[in-house]
């Protein structure tokens, strides 16, 4: 098996908030997380695609077909908006990292032509990422 994996990269805002909670149990939870106004990030993405090289063309998944997948349904979808409120398939989802990998998978797996999707790696910071395997 092999894994080819395309990087990316997005900046965005969002606000930790679970309306189910009172004002105070959302404090304690999400921290500075939940600050009102919101906050931004600069996230790192990692798709990675499984698969057995075709043997005509020597490639799992042609890396420029990823590259162009993960930028129409993810980068463009995601770059610089509020993801509390901008993105239409982030609307019903609490944006942690947990789950913005979720909705990521969601948007790629079903344009994956060639290989499988294996991995979605989002780094929500250096040192804090999260890795979804569907
Ligand atoms: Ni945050």
């Amino acid at each position: 098996m092999m894994y080819v994996t395309r990087r990316a990269q997005f900046s965005a805002a969002h606000r930790l908030h679970n309306p189910k909670f009172s004002e105070e149990e959302n404090r304690r939870i999400y921290d500075k997380c939940n600050n009102p106004s919101g906050h931004g990030h600069n996230y790192d993405v990692e798709v990675t695609v499984a698969g057995k090289p075709d043997p005509e063309t020597g490639m799992v998944i042609d890396l420029k077909i990823l590259k162009r997948l993960l930028q129409k349904h993810v980068i463009d979808e995601l770059d610089h908006k509020h993801l509390n409120y901008d993105v239409e398939f982030m609307r019903d989802v609490i944006p942690t990292a947990e789950n913005i990998a979720m909705k990521i998978w969601e948007q790629l797996e079903p344009h994956i032509q060639n290989g499988t999707l294996y991995s979605v790696k989002l780094y929500e910071s250096q040192n804090n990422y999260v890795d979804y395997r569907g």
